[in-house]
């Protein structure tokens, strides 16, 4: 007679197909339970794993991080920028303090409570903000046909839609009350290309794959300057098949295509990007900074925070990577041909 736990086990592979066609996706979705709230404390609303050379608070050391991965970024000041799962909109009241602050702010989350969180966020920061700000409720992946409004869809904008922009009448500005847009066709003038796509802490989540989502954002990037930046997970080159295929994908929501089919070291991850059509492409190693302080600060939490934090060193000690990611636009690319790996 087969024991309870052998029995559990070789029904999980089932149980994780069943799941997600029962329970709708925002529930399967682990940030609608990692809340923001219980992290931080204050009045601030991080979730990333964390920058904690200089400091063992959990609030300050996600901003550091994002903040490292803005100047690693090294992007054009004052233009296009796209945020890709920006959480409970900390990263983007990141954007909207640089100087100049972008003139267009596109903010993509899969979650509408994100959106909602987001938009209070910035209306009670930023109330004069002077950045043309976009939301987008959707995946982060453009589905081709499905995601017509999806800022990667590369035909966007040249749909002739509508929209608006500031009216620049020059001096007689009367204040805030007064200010005006205009409906502009923005076709004619082509769709709006990013000086900055910046996915901090998120994009080992993305489907089908990670690198299905770099050959998607190129092509959306201004030409000779836009940059890609990113922090990403990059497991160990050999993963057990069963961790990789059946138990970590549902646990950590991660296709298992960015478990199995990853780059197995750092110049291959850079490989990748360059094959894809990135120029300028550079990759860190930024562990160090990130696997034991954040683990230190979740296990003094107690409960069961001391469990995700003993994963997390288990992690690191079996070689996973928290690295840094940034490719470039090259002036003449025909980009987006090589969609997929
Ligand atoms: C951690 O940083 C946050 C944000 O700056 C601050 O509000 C909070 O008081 C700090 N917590 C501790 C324990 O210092
Ligand atoms: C962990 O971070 C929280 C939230 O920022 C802070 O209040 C706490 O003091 C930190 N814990 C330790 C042990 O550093």
């Amino acid at each position: 007679m087969p024991s309870p736990i052998f029995l559990f086990v070789v029904s999980l592979p089932l149980l994780f197909r069943l799941v997600p066609m029962v329970v709708p996706e925002a529930y399967l979705e682990p940030y609608a339970w990692w809340d923001a709230k219980t992290l931080n404390d204050g009045q601030v609303g991080w979730r990333n794993m964390g920058w904690w050379e200089t400091t063992d608070n959990f609030s300050l050391a996600a901003e550091a991080l994002a903040g490292k991965l803005l100047d690693f970024a090294d992007a054009r000041p004052g233009g296009n920028v796209l945020d890709i799962a920006h959480g409970a909109g900390e990263s983007l009241a990141l954007h909207l303090s640089t100087q100049p602050p972008p003139v267009n702010l596109h903010a993509l989350t899969s979650l509408a409570s994100e959106t909602r969180q987001s938009k209070d966020l910035v209306a009670s920061r930023f109330p004069d903000t002077t950045t043309q700000i976009e939301w987008f409720t959707c995946s982060a992946t453009y589905r081709t046909g499905r995601d017509i409004d999806h800022p990667l869809n590369p035909m966007r904008g040249f749909l002739g839609e509508k929209k608006r922009a500031w009216s620049d009448e020059g001096e007689d500005d009367e204040g805030d009350d007064t200010e005006e847009f205009e409906d502009e066709d923005v076709a004619s003038a082509g769709p709006l290309r990013y000086d900055l796509v910046y996915v901090l802490d998120a994009i080992y989540h993305f489907k089908p794959s990670v690198s299905y989502f770099l050959a998607q954002v190129l092509p959306t990037l201004q030409p000779g300057t836009g940059v890609l930046a990113y922090t990403d997970i990059l497991p160990p080159p050999k993963i057990n098949n069963v961790l990789g295929h059946l138990v970590l994908p549902p646990l950590l929501s991660v296709p298992a295509r960015n478990l199995m089919s990853r780059p197995k070291s750092l110049d291959e991850y850079k490989a990748l990007l360059e094959r894809i059509g990135y120029e300028g492409v550079e990759v860190q190693d930024w562990s160090d900074g990130v696997w034991k302080g954040f683990a230190s600060n979740l296990s003094r939490r107690g409960g069961l925070w001391r469990l995700v934090a003993w994963l997390v060193s288990v992690a690191e000690r079996n070689g996973w990577k928290f690295i840094a990611v940034r490719g470039r636009r090259p002036a003449d690319t025909g980009a987006g041909s090589l969609v997929g790996e």
